[in-house]
């Protein structure tokens, strides 16, 4: 019904912008300037998720819905309103240094795939009233222990007696595939407050400090060490030396590597964890 409206909603719009006549269109659902998105084929999507997920996955979200330190990409105006990667493209392609926003070198044919997988996404948000619940936990829960613990090394940090216990009462489907996926966020220059990242400053004279990173960029490095003194200290090239450990790499290392089946697979099984 919703998603009845949204389309009727545009209807208006999408007349007045009669786009272009080329390949199968879809009608943009609310917002943006009324020109209708195209239906892109599997192959596309698949090369766009998988590319966004590899570049863009650890700020934006791997399904671009925001980490925490990037926007919601399936709600920006400017993804809403972009035509076949004319605003996307200038965005990646410059970046927004002051916002955090890195700047890219990358192939049209990566941009073009990553810009399709965005529209889709944007699409599918409008209509996620019946698609996430319909969809999402279409896995198999018995492969998703296996998954779990075997291939996944799942279990080599959580136990589902211990931690990971009741955690399908805890979060409903949607947002315990974000945890899977992301378990903090996307942040990355400060303190995080789930699993915070540990760091070790060793001084040109040898002394070192370690602790909880506070915030690093290029030129500053802060933590907290365990007596509760914060220490801070200007950067300078590999001066001093700085080692960061954080202990959800491995999460998001898999992020690149999870195929669909696995990731569906294991939000089936971790659901069944009431
Ligand atoms: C290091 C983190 C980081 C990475 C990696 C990153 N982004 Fe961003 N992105 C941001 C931040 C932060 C902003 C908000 C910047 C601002 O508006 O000042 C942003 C903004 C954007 C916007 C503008 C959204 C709007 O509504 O204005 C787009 C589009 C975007 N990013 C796409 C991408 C794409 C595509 C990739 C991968 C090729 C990517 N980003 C990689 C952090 C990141
Ligand atoms: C190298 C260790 C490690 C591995 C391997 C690992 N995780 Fe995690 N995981 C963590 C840490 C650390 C956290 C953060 C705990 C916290 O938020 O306090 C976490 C958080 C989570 C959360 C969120 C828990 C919550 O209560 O919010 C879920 C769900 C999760 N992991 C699932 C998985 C699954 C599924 C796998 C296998 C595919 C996996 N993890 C592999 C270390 C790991």
């Amino acid at each position: 019904m919703a998603v009845l409206a949204l389309l009727c909603a545009s209807l208006p719009l999408a007349a007045q912008n009669p786009g272009s006549a080329a390949a199968p269109r879809v009608r943009r659902p609310g917002g943006g300037a009324g020109l209708d998105y195209e239906a892109y084929d599997p192959a596309t999507l698949a090369r766009g998720k998988a590319t966004f997920t590899a570049k863009c996955g650890f700020c934006h979200g791997s399904n671009a819905r925001g980490g925490e330190s990037g926007p919601d990409l399936l709600r920006s105006e400017l993804v809403r309103d972009d035509d076949d990667g004319n605003l996307i493209g200038q965005v990646v392609r410059n970046g927004r240094p002051a916002g955090g926003m890195p700047k890219f070198e990358i192939s049209e044919t990566d941009l073009a795939d990553i810009v399709a997988f965005l529209h889709e996404g944007v699409r599918a948000e409008a209509e996620r009233g019946t698609y996430k619940v319909l969809n999402i936990v279409t896995g198999d829960p018995k492969a998703g222990e296996a998954y779990f613990n075997g291939a996944g090394k799942c279990s080599t940090c959580h136990s589902v007696t211990g931690d990971l216990r009741g955690i399908g009462a805890k979060y409903d489907p949607v947002a315990l595939q974000g945890k899977l996926l992301m378990p903090a966020g996307g942040r990355t220059g400060q303190r995080r407050a789930n699993a915070p990242v540990t760091v070790t400053v060793t001084l040109p004279s040898g002394k070192s400090f370690e602790g909880i990173m506070e915030r690093i960029d290029d030129f500053n490095v802060a933590l907290t060490d365990a007596n509760g003194d914060y220490h801070s200290f200007s950067r300078n090239g590999a001066i001093p030396k700085v080692v960061l450990h954080d202990p959800l790499k491995q999460h998001y290392d898999m992020l690149s590597k999870y195929t669909d089946a696995e990731i569906h697979n294991l939000t089936a099984y971790l659901v069944t964890l009431k």
